[in-house]
């Protein structure tokens, strides 16, 4: 990532010490069983702290970091979030070079929350159809939009369920080049309809794959401990029946701290229709 936005300082007795711009912020991460490394002095340096149970403590104001050229508002929500999810920043080059050379690409991002994948794919040239079940999260987006100066961009702001939207679309027959997909393993859509990744995740890879091009690329992400890349993997191949030349990639998500510990972060699965 470049413009200096994110480092993982440390990670340790599960929590995570991070800089995000100019503030030092320490939260849980439960991926983070084994002894700190920095000096308890670094962890006290905190700006920001966030403890299960009693919350935020520490400056509440937002603030803004520079991500990729894209201006992206951070701001303590009450999930113990900041509205930014660094670990997706190495999936944008790919996703530019997914784009590079299709005409008037369209791409369906699902769980697009603050909208920083929307709008490095909205940069990159997409039409983007953001889709996200939390109205606040959609209004963030659209600032986030505003401050990167992409207000103009061809982006369609949905406040719906992903699994409802895509099935919609369907009946509309629409068609998308691309899809980002970073579900939460547990969520919910605007009328509180809940989302369970388990049991959720093959109706909305079908439902995805019912409005892909031939050769549409798909970005599939999950956070759910002890999910395995190879499975996330499997269910993309289930879903869009890539031909016999498709690429599908998988891999664990993972940070990596100033002080060298490896932040587990999740799975991913990358695949090209062939
Ligand atoms: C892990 S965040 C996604 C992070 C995002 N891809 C990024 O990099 O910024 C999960 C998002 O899914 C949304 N969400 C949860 N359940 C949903 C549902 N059923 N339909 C649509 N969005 C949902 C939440 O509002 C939240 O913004």
């Amino acid at each position: 990532m470049n413009d200096n936005a994110h480092e993982l300082i440390d990670a340790g007795d599960e929590r995570r010490l991070e800089r995000y711009g100019d503030r030092v912020v320490d939260r849980p991460a439960l991926s983070a069983p084994w002894p700190p490394r920095a000096a308890s002095s670094d962890w006290a340096a905190a700006h920001l702290r966030f403890e299960r149970g009693t919350g935020w403590e520490g400056d509440l104001a937002p603030w803004s970091i520079a991500v990729d050229g894209l201006t992206l508002e951070l701001r303590p929500t009450d999930s113990g979030q900041l509205g930014f999810f660094p670990e997706q920043v190495a999936f944008w080059p790919w996703l530019r070079e997914r784009l590079a050379g299709r005409v008037d690409p369209a791409v369906l991002n699902c769980f697009a929350h603050t909208g920083a994948t929307t709008l490095a794919l909205a940069r990159a040239g997409a039409r983007v159809t953001h889709v996200d079940g939390s109205r606040s999260a959609v209004a963030w987006a659209r600032r986030n939009a505003d401050v990167s100066g992409l207000a103009d961009r061809p982006v369609r702001w949905i406040v719906d369920d992903a699994l409802a939207f895509a099935r919609r679309e369907a009946r509309r027959g629409r068609r998308y080049d691309g899809f980002v997909i970073d579900p939460p393993s547990f969520g919910h859509g605007p009328d509180g309809t809940r989302w369970e990744l388990a049991e959720a995740l093959p109706d909305l890879l079908d439902a995805c794959a019912a409005l892909a091009t031939d050769d549409a690329f798909v970005l599939l992400t999950a956070h759910t401990t002890g999910l395995d890349a190879d499975d996330l993997g499997d269910a993309l191949v289930d879903a869009f029946d890539p031909g016999p030349e498709a690429e599908v990639r998988t891999e664990a998500i993972a940070l990596t701290a100033a002080t060298g510990a490896l932040l587990p972060l999740g799975v991913g699965a990358r695949m090209i229709r062939g």
